[in-house]
């Protein structure tokens, strides 16, 4: 019901509160918030396999379901297809991929730029992340944005279209009875039918192998890898592959990177030495120039801000189901059968005071660099944005260097505010946790116009 109502992350966070670190959510569903729990059942090698919930994400391709990294409940069959392909997202792999990330760039600060030329002007940024997010991932996977950024809207429908399936799947897989639910997937974009970005992917497949390029991009690295060793990976994989980074990375992106504007400008204090750090860096760079990622490593206070954003918006409202293996365990001194589907909600180990300090409601970077080292080790193991062990994200090292990028960027070409700080953003409380109603009041930043 609470996912019926939009209200899980914060329903979740509450019966914790009331009831302590274990709770029962449903008939065979157990919620956990401690470190331990988060270790047991995500962290370690022997981590459980996911639960059906993940057979909502599988589409189906030329008749049959295609699985990728993401969705693959089978434990070996995800080990194997990891070890094949996991090299191709380690960080050395993905640095050649930054010119498509500054590709984007130039065309959205050249966009908001045409928009403030006259001075400030009010701006849906809660579309306008979304729009970079998704030609970015365009860029990074295929060498070709959508047209997004260009258009200025969602000109294709995938993002409304991926918003109603991310709502349907959250649904339905709380609620498998309801059958119904399914019906109107089918009526969007079908479980059956294939989805639009997965055509779009296997013609863009198709046509690369057609035509090679030297592009730098993901598409060539795992064509690239097929040609030196045939046997590492299919093209029905390479499919899968290039389809999921589009469908895992767009819309969890930018709900980071609309938490990180939104935060940083309710708090002017966090802006103000956001802005000094970056500024001290931007010294050293034309105003035209974009600044290399590498020089963005060692910026402290980006990092802390980047976290925070991490922790206090979870990216993911619901429990992140995963299904007691053979034989049963004990979580907590709680004996669960084989078959339980338990799990960690990001927004409820989030907010455990045990872990982030007593002052877990409110958005405060510095938390992550003056508290004791052990205590800041701990925060780190138990941010749970990117998921943990065996099934932690594998895009981390691209989405990092994206989220970075982008807001050095931001902050250095744009001043920003609120245009409606009286009011609240709207948090989608389901799956993935989207942010609407974040429109801004934007100005070219005085050191960009000199
Ligand atoms: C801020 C951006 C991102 C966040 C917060 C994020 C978060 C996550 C999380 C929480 C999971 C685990 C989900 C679960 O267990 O249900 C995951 C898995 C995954 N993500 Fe990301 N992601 C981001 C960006 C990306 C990008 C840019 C890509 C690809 C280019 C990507 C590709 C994947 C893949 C393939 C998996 C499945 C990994 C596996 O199970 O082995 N993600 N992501």
């Amino acid at each position: 019901m609470a996912v019926y109502k939009d209200e899980m992350p914060r329903k979740n966070v509450e019966v914790h509160k009331k009831y302590g670190s274990v709770v029962r959510i449903g008939p065979k569903h157990v919620s956990f918030s401690s470190p331990e729990a988060l270790q047991t059942i995500h962290g370690n090698r022997q981590a459980f396999p996911k639960s059906d919930f993940y057979k909502q994400t599988v589409a189906q391709f030329e008749g049959l379901p295609l699985y990728n990294l993401f969705s693959i409940q089978d434990i070996d069959y995800h080990t194997s297809l990891k070890k094949r392909i996991g090299g191709l997202y380690t960080k050395a792999a993905v640095a050649d991929l930054e010119p498509n990330i500054d590709a984007c760039l130039k065309v959205f600060k050249s966009e908001l730029q045409k928009m403030t030329q006259e001075g400030p002007a009010s701006i849906d940024m809660s579309l306008w992340v979304h729009l970079f997010s998704f030609d970015c991932l365009g860029e990074l996977n295929i060498s070709k944005p959508f047209g997004f950024l260009k258009s200025g809207t969602d000109i294709t429908g995938w993002i409304r279209g991926s918003d109603r399936l991310l709502i349907m799947t959250g649904l339905y897989a709380q609620a498998p009875f309801l059958q119904w639910i399914q019906k109107m997937m089918e009526a969007v974009w079908g479980m059956r039918k294939t989805n639009p970005i997965l055509l779009k992917t296997s013609s863009l497949v198709q046509e690369r192998i057609k035509m090679p390029t030297s592009a730098p991009d993901m598409l060539n690295k795992f064509l690239n890898l097929q040609e030196s060793q045939p046997d590492k990976i299919t093209r029905r994989e390479i499919t899968g592959s290039v389809y999921i980074n589009l469908m895992a990375g767009h819309d969890v992106l930018a709900v980071t990177i609309r938490a990180i504007l939104y935060y940083v400008a309710r708090t002017p204090s966090v802006e103000a030495k956001l802005r000094d750090e970056i500024a001290a860096l931007s010294s050293r760079y034309t105003a035209s120039e974009l600044i290399p990622y590498s020089a963005l490593m060692d910026l402290k206070y980006l990092d802390a801000v980047i976290n925070e954003s991490l922790r206090i918006h979870g990216n993911l409202g619901l429990v992140n189901e995963r299904v007691v293996p053979k034989g049963g365990a004990v979580i907590e001194g709680y004996k669960l059968p084989a078959g339980t589907i338990v799990g960690i909600n990001p927004w409820v180990i989030h907010r455990n005071p045990e872990i982030f300090g007593p002052d877990v409601e409110v958005f405060r970077p510095a938390r992550w660099i003056d508290s004791p080292e052990e205590q800041i080790n701990e925060m780190k193991r138990n941010l749970f944005s990117f998921g943990a062990g065996p099934r932690m994200c594998i895009g981390k090292n691209i989405a990092m260097m994206q989220i970075c990028k982008f807001i050095v960027e931001f902050y250095r070409a744009f001043d920003a505010k609120l245009s409606h700080p009286e009011q609240e953003w709207h948090v989608v409380g389901n799956w993935v946790t989207k942010q609407s109603n974040m429109d801004m009041e934007i100005t070219q930043h005085k050191e960009t116009l000199s």
